[in-house]
C-alpha cells in the first residue's frame, strides 16, 4: 500500500521574522525548515511508519551500522518559487528513480517513486513558508535520504532502514554567487572505478572525494575534476557535479556515464534541451591532454602523447577500451588549449523535442489563506 506520509503541523514553527531573517541570507545547507518526512523499512514487514511532522534529531547509537559501513544514499533537488507565486519542483520523478538505483547499489530497500513523491510534496508544502521568492538562484533544496538503522557490527546489508526528508532553503551553491571557478584536475585520487559506486548517489563517494577536493582548495580552485580511475586519461565529473565542455564554436561535450559517472538530471536536461536550442551536443569520452582530446576529435589513431615523465605511444581509445599505459604524475588546471569544430562526431544528444516536465505543488498564494495543493 502506497505511503501517505500524514502531516502533522510543527505546534511552535519559526517565526515569520526569523524565516526572512534567514531567507535574505541562506547559504548552503546552513538553515532547515520546520518539517521533515520519516518512514521505516523493516524486513519482515516492509515500509511503513511514515509521517510528516516536526524538524528533529535522531538518536545515534554508537554500534549503529550505518557509522560504521556507510550503507546510505541519498538526494538533493530544489523546489522553486516562480513570480507568480507558485511552488514547483523540477524534474522529482528523476530523483526518484535515480534513489531506487543507488538504494540498489547500496543494498538498501527501493521506495517506491510514488512514495518518495509524496514525501517530498508533503514536505515543501508543510514548509512553504520557507520556500524563498526566487530571486538570485534561491529555491528549497530538498534531501531525501536513506541509511542502516541497526544497532550492529556484523557486515551484511542493515534489517531496519530509515528514510527522511529535510529541507534547506539555500542561495547559490558556489559562496561567491554565479561566476565561473577554477577546477583542479586530480590524476593522484580517483572518485570511481568500474564495478564500485560511482553512478549511485552514497555518501561513500563524496568522502573518498574530500582529500581531492581539499587538495583543490589548496590550489585556489572552486570544484576538483576527477579522471578516470585506470588511466587518468579521460575526464569523468566534477566532485558535486557533471562537466559540459564548450568549444569555440559553441558545441557541448560531455562524457558518456559508463557507471562510473553520476546520471546527473542537469546533464540529462541539458542534453535534452540543447538540440531545442540549436546547440550541437556530443555525448562521447573527452581526453584530458589537448593532443590526445584533438586526436579523438580527428579520428586519428596512434598519436605521439608527451605525459609527465616520458614519452608514449597512445591510440586514443575510450575509456572501456584498451587502456593506455600512460599515467599523469602531476595534477593541474584543465587546459584544453584550442579547442576545434569536429565533423566526425555527429550531434548524439536526443533530437526530438521533448519537453522536461516540472511539477507544480502550490498555486499562487491565495487570499485568504492556501488550499493550494495540486497534484
Ligand atoms: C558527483 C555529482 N555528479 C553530478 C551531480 C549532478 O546531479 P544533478 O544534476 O542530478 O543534481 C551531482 C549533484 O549533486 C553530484 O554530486
Amino acid at each position: 500500500m502506497a505511503l501517505a506520509f500524514p502531516v502533522t503541523i510543527h505546534p511552535s514553527p519559526a517565526l515569520g521574522a526569523v524565516i526572512e531573517e534567514r531567507l535574505a541570507d541562506p547559504g548552503f545547507g546552513r538553515y532547515f525548515t520546520d518539517h521533515m518526512a520519516l518512514a521505516t523499512w523493516r524486513k519482515d514487514t516492509g515500509w511503513g511508519e511514515d509521517s510528516t511532522g516536526p524538524y528533529t534529531s535522531f538518536a545515534i547509537d554508537p554500534a549503529g551500522a550505518v557509522l560504521h559501513y556507510a550503507q546510505e544514499v541519498f538526494e538533493g533537488l530544489k523546489a522553486y518559487r516562480h513570480a507568480d507565486g507558485s511552488v514547483w519542483l523540477f524534474r522529482p520523478e528523476m530523483n526518484a528513480r535515480r534513489l531506487i538505483r543507488s538504494a540498489e547499489r547500496l543494498g538498501l530497500p527501493t521506495l517506491p517513486e510514488e512514495d518518495f513523491m509524496t514525501s517530498v510534496r508533503n514536505v515543501v508544502i508543510a514548509d512553504e513558508r520557507w520556500v524563498p521568492n526566487g530571486e538570485g538562484e534561491m529555491s528549497l533544496y530538498l534531501r531525501p535520504f536513506m541509511f542502516a538503522d541497526e544497532n550492529f557490527l556484523g557486515v551484511r546489508p542493515a534489517e531496519t532502514v530509515r528514510y527522511a526528508v529535510i529541507a534547506s532553503p539555500v542561495g547559490p551553491y558556489f559562496d561567491g554567487g554565479v561566476k565561473p571557478v577554477d577546477i583542479w584536475v586530480t590524476t593522484t585520487y580517483s572518485r570511481a572505478g568500474t564495478g564500485g559506486t560511482g553512478a549511485a548517489k552514497c555518501g561513500g563517494n563524496y568522502a573518498s572525494s574530500l582529500i581531492a577536493q581539499k587538495e583543490a582548495y589548496e590550489h585556489g580552485c572552486g570544484q576538483v575534476l576527477f579522471t578516470d580511475a585506470t588511466t587518468h586519461t579521460w575526464l569523468e565529473e566534477l566532485g558535486g557535479m557533471n562537466i559540459f565542455l564548450v568549444t569555440d564554436d559553441g558545441r557541448l561535450l560531455t562524457p558518456p556515464t559508463s557507471g562510473t559517472i553520476l546520471d546527473g538530471i542537469t546533464r540529462d536536461s541539458i542534453l535534452t534541451l540543447a538540440p531545442e536550442l540549436g546547440l550541437g551536443a556530443e555525448v562521447r569520452p573527452v581526453a584530458l591532454d589537448a593532443r590526445r582530446e584533438r586526436a579523438v576529435r580527428q579520428g586519428r589513431r596512434g598519436v605521439r602523447v608527451r605525459h609527465g615523465r616520458g614519452r608514449h605511444t597512445d591510440r586514443p581509445v575510450p575509456p572501456r577500451g584498451d587502456r593506455p599505459s600512460v599515467r599523469h604524475t602531476t595534477a593541474g588546471h584543465l587546459d584544453h588549449g584550442d579547442p576545434q569544430p569536429s565533423a566526425r562526431h555527429p550531434v548524439r544528444a536526443r533530437r526530438r523535442p521533448v519537453r522536461l516536465a516540472p511539477q507544480g505543488l502550490l498555486r499562487p498564494a491565495p487570499d485568504p489563506p492556501p488550499s493550494w495543493v495540486s497534484r
